[in-house]
């Protein structure tokens, strides 16, 4: 059996749609099984562009009636839709179709999560939900009337301003009418319909001119003491944006409305945001700092997307990251703005490394702005979002703090109402500050992580910096041309003062040399601060050097850079040649814990280490092959020597960052709590979980009891905390996620395969339920030491329960297929076994597109 050989699409071959949409009037006659949506669009030739086909999207839809100007249309059947007889002038197109939201498990288009309708339109679901040029660069106005049975969906919403809500007697039964217009163009990928029990969370926010807008958070009965975090943290996003962008909210009402089967974490509908429950929903008893971050900076990410994504939005698919990569940058400054700056570079960084560097190291690497896909769900990538986001960061370094606030003022001015591209967005800083930025523009076409190396010189007062960067091959990729690389560089002198304060070095050329002069003694230089440029440095400098930048770089981010580089060396050699921990480290980092000055949540972050995936990237990029079981062994004995050699200070450290009084989720009791966790873990080490059972026992707050029931789990003394945390939480699906994934990440793991198995035959593990599924499957990925496991039990595993999904939620398994994308790095051994089930995975008849462009990525 083969598949249909699938169709690549390609940037080059973009050519516009050809019409122009005025407006578009939809009605949805709700019914689970059998929805009935009729849609009126006026349309007229685009007479700017060569004529061509009137083409409709449509997909999985059940054709009722269609009319061109009120006469039966004309319809020819083509690939992914219909192409309908048009005269080329205007004229009205009326449609009927009806959809199943019941069977719709991909969780696109319209469905049904928990009894409640909604949709999902982003990338390419609108077309599940009736006939539609379904491409971003079509921009029409809609009008959303909702029709449905009135005691089961008290609440009906779409996009806009609600302009009416009654009960319609003129109908038997008589049913609730809702009706919304947004009056803003805008793309289906933006459409979005919710209807069902919810109740709302409401306030208000009053925009700088002085508009009051209605905000509210619907949920299920029963979660609305769950809202108030995430309101608090809308209403901050909707200020900082009028503060720090100038850009003002644009309807009479937002909202937002929790959905608990979602693939993705959120989504920007014009003025009704979807989100997964994991994403919005929280409370101090069920959810942990980190939820409590993440949550407040999704908020903000799909607020942000009102002015970068909604109202600015893009051409093609390829110019994804042109929405994605800008509000993910405004999401991360937010988050600066609002917490820590040096924290949420750091942890930014770290996610960059475990997530998007191994993606551009490996088979599935692809530029920011990708040249062609087959599906583009399979895009929605650490490339794209998170890379895309320090290519803007980047350019704000070289433009500066000023040109980049004029040139974004540009942007909006310029293009607000439109679907743009990539050249768009680099010709605005072009204009506003005069820059030729062709060659900064390779950042959005050449894969792959570059490599830049320095080497020092020191003679005659002068201090020289050689620089060299250069990439490896990826697919499709060969030859790499240099690429503009900002590199923050300072220098220190022997005490640790600044004796030359940041300064931005602009590489362009393959080698380059930069000099300081004036310098009587020889400084110390800090490169690359603030990982001002997603790279890879290299730097031949001994540990004595990195436990000085350790103890006294001035820049937050290169100190706790270069902990973690004592901490990489150490566990490389620990791992090569079975070296103890190195005791510069050890020294140096015992030093900064007890260093009372230092935020807490920062040194929780040097407290940790690399995780033994990166280890293994690092291993392999060195060329070695990386053995999982030694880098797990190393990994356990670092943390072992950490508690042996603080074991003086451990306790004070804990009890120290106790935080007393009511609990709060804001950065510094959460950063105190990071803290005192990082030391119970090591606490842990030493006492077996007596501690932790303590802390356990009393803990009246989700990051609390989290902690120490992993900590409990670390010391194989955790079974009957686990079975309570069950049974307290039973009815709580999303800690139910946790307690599924807790056991994935403590099993040991020459049991981790069998242990995953066994929980997926929990009656809980609801595996059509993306989060569940992922809590569990994806769990068993990021168990570097089990997923690897020499039995190669974990890949059989995982490969059939994709094989399973695959058939009902295409995108979610296809994400998950990434769980392989680093198998070239183990031996031949293990890539055989991964080649096997990669095999197996491919061979499955009616394999969706989404897995199967995946599948063949990853096996190159
Ligand atoms: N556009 C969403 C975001 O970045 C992500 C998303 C993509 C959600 C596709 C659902 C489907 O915020
Ligand atoms: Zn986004």
């Amino acid at each position: 059996m083969t598949n249909a050989a699938p169709k690549t699409i390609y940037l080059k071959d973009y050519a516009p749609f050809g019409w122009i949409i005025d407006d578009v009037h939809l009605t949805f006659r709700l019914h689970p099984t059998a929805t009935r949506v009729i849609s009126r669009i006026r349309v007229r030739p685009d007479y700017d562009v060569p004529s061509r086909p009137f083409m409709l999207h449509g997909e999985g839809l059940t054709h009722i009636s269609a009319k061109v100007d009120g006469h039966d249309a004309v319809i020819t059947e083509v690939d992914g839709g219909i192409e309908v007889d048009v005269p080329h002038a205007p004229f009205n197109w009326e449609a009927e179709v009806e959809i199943n939201p019941e069977a719709n498990t991909a969780l696109e288009g319209l469905y049904m999560s928990n009894g409640m309708y909604c949709t999902q339109c982003e990338a390419e679901g609108f077309r599940k939900i009736t006939w539609y040029p379904d491409r971003p660069d079509v921009m029409a106005q809609f009008t959303v009337r909702i029709e449905s049975d009135a005691d089961h969906t008290p609440v009906m919403l779409s996009n806009g301003n609600g302009l009416y809500y009654a009960q319609d007697n003129t109908q038997s039964p008589a049913p609730n009418v809702s009706i919304y217009q947004d009056p803003w163009p805008k793309p289906a990928y933006l459409f979005a319909l919710v209807a069902g029990d919810l109740v709302a969370h409401e306030d208000k926010f009053t925009t700088m001119s002085g508009r009051e807008v209605d905000l509210a958070i619907y949920v299920r009965p029963g979660d609305e003491h769950k809202c108030a975090f995430g309101m608090e943290a809308l209403k901050k996003s909707m200020k900082w944006d009028e503060d720090v962008y100038g850009r003002e909210y644009d309807l009479d009402e937002f909202n937002i409305v929790a959905v608990d089967d979602f693939n993705m974490g959120a989504m920007e509908n014009k003025g009704l945001n979807i989100f997964n429950s994991s994403c919005v929903l929280a409370s101090p008893e069920t959810s942990t700092d980190g939820n409590f971050e993440r949550i407040e900076a999704i908020i903000a990410h799909e607020y942000f997307h009102n002015w970068t994504g909604n109202r600015i939005t893009c051409r093609d698919w390829f110019q994804l990251c042109l929405k994605e990569g800008l509000t993910v940058f405004r999401d991360a400054q937010f988050t600066a703005d609002m917490r820590s700056e040096p924290v949420k570079r750091i942890d930014d960084v770290i996610a960059l490394r475990a997530r998007q560097f191994p993606e551009d190291q490996g088979p599935l690497s692809h530029p920011v702005r990708p040249e062609s896909f087959q599906e583009i769900n399979n895009f929605y990538t650490a490339t794209v979002y998170e890379k895309g986001a320090e290519v803007i960061g980047m350019l704000k370094t070289l433009v500066g703090d000023e040109a980049y606030a004029k040139a974004l003022d540009l942007y909006f001015d310029r293009h607000d109402g439109q679907a743009c591209t990539i050249e768009d967005w680099i010709t605005v800083f072009e204009d506003s500050t005069g820059r030729d930025l062709s060659q900064f523009k390779l950042w959005y076409s050449q894969s792959g992580t570059p490599t830049v190396s320095v080497r020092e010189e020191y003679k005659d007062d002068t201090f020289t910096l050689h620089f060299s960067q250069s990439s490896a091959p990826t697919p499709g990729q060969d030859e790499k041309l240099p690429q503009v690389i900002p590199v923050a560089v300072g220098l220190l002198n022997d005490n640790g003062d600044e004796v030359l304060p940041t300064q931005i070095v602009e590489l362009t050329q393959a080698e380059q040399s930069i000099s300081f002069n004036g310098h009587a003694t020889r400084p110390i230089p800090s490169v690359l601060r603030g990982f001002s440029a997603p790279v890879t440095l290299t730097q031949d400098i001994d540990n004595a050097r990195r436990a000085f930048l350790l103890a006294h770089d001035t820049d937050a981010f290169n100190r706790w850079e270069a902990g973690r580089m004592l901490a990489r060396d150490s566990l490389l050699s620990a791992i090569r040649t079975g070296a103890a921990p190195n005791a510069d480290y050890l020294d140096g980092l015992k030093a900064l814990l007890r260093d009372d000055s230092l935020d807490p949540a920062y040194r929780a972050l040097m407290l940790a280490q690399p995780t033994q995936s990166e280890l293994a990237g690092v291993l392999h990029q060195d060329g070695d092959t990386p053995d999982p079981a030694t880098i797990h062994t190393a990994s356990e004995a670092m943390r072992q020597a950490k508690a042996d050699a603080f074991a003086d200070i451990l306790p004070d450290l804990y009890a120290a960052n106790q935080v007393d009084g009511p609990f709060s989720p804001d950065a510094v009791a959460a950063g105190k709590r990071a803290l005192a966790n990082s030391a119970l873990g090591l606490i842990t080490k030493l006492d077996g979980g007596a501690t932790a059972a303590k802390q356990y026992a009393k803990a009246d707050n989700m990051t609390l009891q989290l902690a120490s029931l992993s900590a409990l789990l670390d010391a194989d003394a955790g079974d009957d905390a686990l079975q309570a945390f069950y049974d307290q939480w039973r009815d709580d699906r999303l800690v139910i996620d946790k307690w599924f994934s807790l056991q994935v990440m403590h099993a040991k793991p020459e049991t981790l395969a069998d242990t995953t198995a066994r929980l997926t035959n929990h009656i809980d593990f609801d595996w059509k339920n993306p989060n569940r599924f992922r809590a569990v499957m994806g769990m068993l990925a990021a168990h570097h030491a089990g997923f690897h496991h020499e039995s190669g039990a974990a890949y059989t595993l995982l490969a059939e329960w994709l094989i399973k999904l695959d058939p009902v939620n295409p995108q979610t398994t296809a994400r998950m297929c990434s769980a392989f994308q680093t198998w070239k790095r183990y031996d031949a051994d293990r890539q055989a076994k991964i080649a096997t089930q990669l095999e197996r995975i491919a061979a499955q008849p009616n394999l969706s597109r989404d897995t199967a462009e995946m599948i063949s990525r990853i096996r190159g």
